[in-house]
């Protein structure tokens, strides 16, 4: 099964992934977590991208695309796999359909952007894992620390208001080409497309994405 995972920032794409590859058994692939993870390594991608999460721009499609595709390559992605968080222009959609990788859902979270607001600032992660947390929606057990290793729980670098309100402009720039080119894609009957509403609880989100993957399946 390959999923395809779209949503504004905060709207919970990380939160659900986590389920999604939990009970469907597939790797989640995050673009938002590779890029870090080159960050981390300081490596010449991790130089050259580094002011562009920290101020909430998009990363060149180029970079992004072949990063996606030295993932997808390795042995472990041949049974499906998650994207969370890719594509997020109209030009990366187009090369993941040019793999000619059959995506079977593609599934738009949505909530309003004060609900965004209020998830982003409370959030912190377990880097290491990619684990997310809120200080209030969704607590760790312990304060400050991750509920399975116990490491401490940080804030993202991106996650400041300035470039929440880059994240969520250059979301709005691209998301309608996205929806308009997957709502076509549906209609050809290459795929199934859903928008969900995404401001609820996290549960009842993973019920209803549940239900949309089992019943489709
Ligand atoms: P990325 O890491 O993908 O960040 P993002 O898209 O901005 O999304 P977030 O990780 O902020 O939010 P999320 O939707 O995963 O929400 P979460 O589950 O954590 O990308 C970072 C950057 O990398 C981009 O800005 C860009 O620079 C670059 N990049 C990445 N991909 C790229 C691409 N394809 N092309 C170009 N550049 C790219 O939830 C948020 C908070 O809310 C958490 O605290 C969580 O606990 C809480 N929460 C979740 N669900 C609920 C709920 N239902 N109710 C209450 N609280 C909830």
């Amino acid at each position: 099964m390959h999923i395809i995972l779209l949503g504004a920032p905060g709207t919970g794409k990380g939160t659900q992934s986590k389920f999604i590859t939990e009970k469907y058994k597939i790797p989640q692939i995050s673009t938002g977590d590779i890029l870090r993870e080159h960050i981390k390594l300081n490596n010449e991608i991790g130089k050259k991208i580094y002011s562009i999460l920290k101020n909430g721009e998009l990363v060149a499609d180029d970079i992004v695309c072949n990063l996606v595709y030295q993932t997808i390559k390795s042995k472990n992605y041949i049974n499906g796999f998650l994207l969370d968080g890719f594509p997020r222009t109209i030009k990366q959609a187009k090369y993941i359909s040019n793999l000619g990788i059959k995506i079977n859902f593609v599934l738009e979270l949505i909530v309003p952007d004060k609900i965004i607001l209020q998830r982003i600032s409370g959030r912190r992660i377990h880097i290491q894992s990619g684990r997310s947390y809120h200080i209030h929606f969704n607590p760790p057990i312990e304060e400050g620390k991750d509920d399975i290793t116990k490491d401490d729980l940080i804030t993202r670098d991106d996650d400041k208001i300035e470039s929440i309100n880059n994240r969520l402009k250059n979301y709005k720039k691209n998301s309608h080409m996205l929806t308009e080119y997957y709502l076509k894609e549906e209609q050809l009957n290459n795929l199934k497309f859903f928008k969900i509403d995404a401001s609820k609880h996290q549960d009842y989100i993973r019920k209803e994405i549940q239900i949309i993957l089992d019943k489709k399946n």
